[in-house]
Parts: structure tokens; C-alpha cells; sequence
């Protein structure tokens, strides 16, 4: 299949290109390189004749659609977004404009590209990936998200992300357009630019820095590895169905001062070092609005997709945090 991948220089969108390049389907990732893509965990992909790149901002729609129509994709992933809560709390305009302005571009030239090949359009995908904080804040009784949560975003971000979930909804009763949604957890892995809280940890840590936990650390977070997430969006590829929504989530909640405890120890367990981690640990102001805990129901991805994720959490974080180690130069680079 001809599969378009936009955001795929970003940390999820790049697992996916290297998958849909695995699974051998011919790829064109549409990027705008921003600071924080990590572009450089494709350098390798560069001679594979089924990949393809284009350095275009979404919000650039003649360019977009020239991109589409010339490539004339069967499927397209929709990654590309600003993606960071605390950048959407400093600046929210340019923000919130980007995404927006990007998810409308992307679905209006995707939809005259359906118009002018109708062959194409019985089988064809838009896969719009999306996140869990789109439902808002939980407090430790109630049950987990699922698709019928209502939509209660709380950060300019996750007001972004659920904006552009009702816009793509919209495209699909309109226009129909073929569409499915999916909203998925917090992600990590190897490759995730380090302004998240995972590989800011291991770079404080790294660097002897304090390490800025917001509050008192007790907001829980549903940790997926990166690596399930994109197999499950290559399982919607296959089974999804059109006009659905998918929560995506592998049930691993945890306070973020529990995983940065685990890192800490992970670290000193494996560097052998006697300077003790857990030192560095340092709590600042709460952050504007914090949700204090996001989790996933998974049940419908179990049941109609029959979607089984094949990482545990405790050996997925072990190999993070050694591939972090590891390319210990390059996460001090991205943190200059
Ligand atoms: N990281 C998570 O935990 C998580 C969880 C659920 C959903 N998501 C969603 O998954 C997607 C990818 O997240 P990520 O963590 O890989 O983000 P990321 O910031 O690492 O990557 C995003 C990529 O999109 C590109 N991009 C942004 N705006 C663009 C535009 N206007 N035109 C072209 N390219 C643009 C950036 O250059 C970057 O390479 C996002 O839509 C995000 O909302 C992320």
C-alpha cells in the first residue's frame, strides 16, 4: 500500500514509518522539521527506495495537496501536531492555530484527492492519532476512559487535540470522509525528545541536575511502550472500522514520582555509581490546570480487534532507559 505518514520525523510518527517500511509498504512522511523532531532516527531509511520524505508544514495547504495528489496515498496516518502540554501553557496561540489549522488542511485536501479518485476512496483509511488527554482528569475512583468518556480537555493541548477530533468527525458525517480516531496514552521508547518526562529524567540524571517533579508527584499517568502503540495503529490499518474511535492503552498506571523513583534506582543499579539518585529528586510549582490522572479502558481494542500488546511494562522501561544510556551524547545535544 502507499501509506502517508504526516509527523513521521517526530518520536511516535518515526516508529511508524520504520514499521510500515518493515511490513514493506511504500511510505512518503510529511514533516515540517521542528526542533522537536528527531529526523535523525530515519537517517538510515535514506536509501530505502520505499521511503520517501517531504519537508512541508501542514498549515501550508497548496503544498499539502500537490503532496497528496502526486502521491496518491491508500492510507494516511495523521501524527503531525505540536505535542507538548507545557509549550500549549506558554504559548498557546501559535499553538493551538497549528494544530488546528493543520488537521483542517490535511482533511480538505484529502477529501478533493478522494473526490477526483473514487477507486481509491472504497478502501481508503484516515487515521487520525490523537491522545487520551482530549477526556480530561480523573480522580483515583472513577473508571477509566473509554470511547464514550465525555470530552473535557483541560491544557490548551489537549483543547487542540479534541478540537481536531470533532473537526475530523465533522469531515466524516459531512463529507464522508473515511476516518477513524484513536486516542492513546502516554507514550515512550528510545528516541523521544527530551522535553517528556521520561528522557528528562535519565537527562537530569545524566547531567547530576535536579530533577523538576511537578506538585507532589502523585498525578498518575497510563504508561504504553511505543512500540505496542504503533503495532496497534497498524492493527486499525487492518480491522479498524470506519468512522470509529479507539482508546489505545496497555494498563500501567503509575504516580510520576513512582517512575522517577524507578529510573533513579534503574540508573544507579546500572552505572554502579555510589551517588545516590533518588537525591536529585525536586519538587516544584504544580503545573497550570495538572490533570491528576489519566487511564484507559482497552477493552474495545481487545475485543473487536483483537489487539494484544506484547511488551511489559518493567522489561519496555529496562530497555528504554539502557537505549538512553546508550546514546547518552545524542540526548545531550537535544538538551543544549
Ligand atoms: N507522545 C505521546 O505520549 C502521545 C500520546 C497520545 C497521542 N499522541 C499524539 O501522537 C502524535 C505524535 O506525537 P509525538 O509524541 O510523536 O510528537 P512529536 O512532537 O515527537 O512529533 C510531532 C512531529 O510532528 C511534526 N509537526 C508538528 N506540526 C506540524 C505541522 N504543522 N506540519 C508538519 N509537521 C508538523 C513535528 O515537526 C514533529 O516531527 C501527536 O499528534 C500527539 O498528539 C502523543
Amino acid at each position: 500500500m502507499r501509506i502517508i505518514v504526516t509527523g513521521g520525523s517526530g518520536f511516535i510518527g518515526s516508529h511508524l514509518v520504520r514499521l510500515l517500511i518493515k511490513k514493506k509498504h511504500i511510505v512518503l512522511n510529511i514533516d515540517k522539521l521542528s526542533k522537536f523532531s528527531v529526523n535523525e532516527s530515519l537517517d538510515d531509511l535514506k536509501k530505502n527506495k520505499k521511503y520517501n520524505f517531504k519537508k512541508i508544514d501542514l498549515q501550508n495547504y497548496s503544498k499539502l495537496s500537490t503532496a497528496i495528489n502526486n502521491f496518491k496515498p491508500n492510507i494516511i496516518y495523521n501524527l503531525a501536531a505540536e505535542s507538548h502540554v507545557d509549550r500549549s501553557i506558554t504559548n498557546p496561540i501559535n499553538f493551538v492555530k497549528s494544530n488546528i489549522n493543520s488537521t483542517i488542511n490535511l482533511l480538505e485536501a484529502a477529501n478533493k484527492y478522494l473526490d477526483k479518485n473514487t477507486k481509491i476512496k472504497k478502501n481508503f483509511k484516515l487515521i487520525h492519532v490523537s491522545t487520551d488527554e482530549i477526556y480530561g482528569s480523573l480522580n483515583s475512583k472513577e473508571k477509566k476512559f473509554t470511547e464514550k468518556s465525555k470530552i473535557e480537555p483541560s491544557s490548551p493541548y489537549a483543547a487542540s487535540k479534541a478540537s481536531t477530533d470533532l473537526l475530523v468527525k465533522a469531515w466524516n458525517k459531512t463529507y464522508k470522509l473515511p476516518i477513524i480516531i484513536t486516542n492513546c496514552s502516554n507514550n515512550f521508547g528510545p528516541w523521544q525528545y527530551p522535553e517528556k518526562l521520561i528522557p528528562v529524567i535519565i537527562s537530569k540524571i545524566l547531567k547530576k541536575q535536579t530533577i523538576p517533579i511537578y506538585g507532589n508527584g502523585k498525578n498518575i499517568r497510563d504508561w504504553i511502550y511505543v512500540l505496542d502503540h504503533v503495532d496497534c495503529l497498524y492493527t486499525i490499518l487492518k480491522k479498524g472500522k470506519i468512522g470509529e474511535t479507539y482508546n489505545i492503552g496497555t494498563n500501567n498506571e503509575l504516580e510520576n514520582i513512582n517512575l522517577c523513583r524507578m529510573i533513579c534506582l534503574k540508573i544507579n543499579k546500572l552505572k554502579k555509581n555510589k551517588f545516590n539518585n533518588l537525591k536529585l529528586i525536586n519538587f516544584v510549582d504544580d503545573r497550570k490546570g495538572h490533570d491528576l490522572r489519566y487511564a484507559i479502558n482497552n477493552n474495545k481494542i481487545k475485543k473487536t480487534l483483537g489487539f494484544r500488546s506484547k511488551y511489559k511494562f518493567e522489561n519496555a522501561l529496562d530497555s528504554t532507559v539502557k537505549w538512553y544510556l546508550n546514546n547518552s551524547n545524542w540526548l545531550k545535544n537535544k538538551t543544549k
